[in-house]
């Protein structure tokens, strides 16, 4: 305990105490936190225990996604045409009912094989390109629809999946009300497992070295974290000379989904959802994998009703970081994944 504690109030390169409420208060969301020169920036290697990731990745694994896959953004799928996608080496087809909810099926067509991709779509029902056959719930024997859901910001759907006692309905996370708020969505694919792209995130430690442009100051709460839950005192670059820190918690709803949820500091409520999608493997046997990830942004400053109005302005910049994070990210992931295909594994 006493180690705990001199360890939380050490004053030492990388941490920062979260912001007080006088801090949260003023007009300015912006600290005076100049960035560390690299030559004198601490390693964060020795806090990043390899035992301590595996714990955390072991409980999210052991957490049932019910068979639920993210297969997109809302936005992408309009009403008139339908979408193809492969998810767990399967082709499916995204459309949506006259009421603007989501279907889902095969995504080829069971007459002659046509993939049902950008295919009119009228009356719920989803026509193939070639014949015009008509095809949705309750149509055929040999072609039966997914279980599939719009949450508003994503799309989901429900396939048979080993290990995976279906559930009713995916984990959507709780997020910032709609009209006071706004997503940004953006996508990568990679040759990983979705369990890579986890552990990745499981990983908070290695923020500060591995993305300096984007965070400082960062350090975990032992004390405040356990197994299924990491609490993270971050500063997120704004300047050089100036950043945003915020306390942020990240926990993991399912085996491949993690969110980071802002708990302290300027944008309380918003949150980062990273959902991991198996697309398939190819002809090697190596897997594709398709991070999606929402950042909902929410803030109870008088001007973010502004910003919330700016936001199609302000979804490219927001887009333009997740995704320079995720490249770097993806790398990561990638990284994992070969060292395990390799047979080479480093603590878990
Ligand atoms: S292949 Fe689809 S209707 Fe003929
Ligand atoms: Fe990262």
């Amino acid at each position: 305990m006493t180690m705990r504690f001199l360890r939380h109030t050490a004053a030492r390169v990388g941490d920062v105490q979260p912001p007080s409420a006088t801090q949260r208060r003023s007009p300015n969301p912006l600290r005076l936190l100049p960035e560390e020169p690299r030559d004198r920036l601490t390693g964060t290697w020795r806090d990043a225990r390899p035992g301590r990731i595996k714990r955390s990745f072991l409980d999210a694994q052991a957490r049932n996604p019910g068979g639920w896959h993210v297969v997109g953004a809302s936005t992408e799928l309009g009403a008139d045409r339908s979408v193809a996608r492969t998810l767990g080496d399967r082709e499916v087809v995204l459309w949506r009912a006259t009421d603007g909810g989501l279907l889902a099926g095969p995504g080829t067509c069971p007459h002659l094989g046509a993939l049902l991709d950008d295919c009119e779509v009228m009356h719920d029902r989803v026509h193939c390109r070639w014949h015009g056959l008509a095809l949705g719930p309750g149509v055929r024997r040999d072609w039966l629809t997914y279980p599939a859901l719009d949450d508003g910001v994503l799309l989901w759907v429900q396939l048979p999946t080993d290990g995976e006692p279906p559930t009713d309905a995916p984990a959507v996370t709780v997020r910032p009300p709609g009209d006071a708020s706004f997503a940004t969505v953006v996508s990568l694919r990679g040759t990983c497992e979705p369990s890579d792209v986890i552990a990745n995130r499981l990983d908070p430690w290695h923020g500060t070295w591995y993305h300096p442009y984007a965070f400082s100051h960062l350090s975990v709460d032992d004390d405040a974290s356990s197994d299924d839950r990491l609490v993270v005192d971050v500063a997120f670059r704004v300047t050089r000379r100036y950043a945003v820190p915020v306390r942020a918690e990240f926990t993991c709803p399912d085996a491949r989904t993690i969110v980071m949820t802002i708990v302290d500091g300027e944008g309380v409520g918003s949150v980062v959802e990273t959902h991991a999608t198996l697309l398939g493997h190819d002809r090697a046997g190596r897997p594709t994998t398709v991070v999606t990830e929402a950042t909902i942004a929410h803030s109870d400053r008088k001007g973010f009703g502004v910003a919330r109005a700016l936001s199609p302005l302000l979804r490219p910049a927001v887009a333009s970081t997740a995704r320079r994070l995720w490249v770097d990210d993806m790398a990561y992931a990638e990284r994992r994944w070969l060292l395990r295909d390799r047979g080479e594994t480093f603590g878990y």
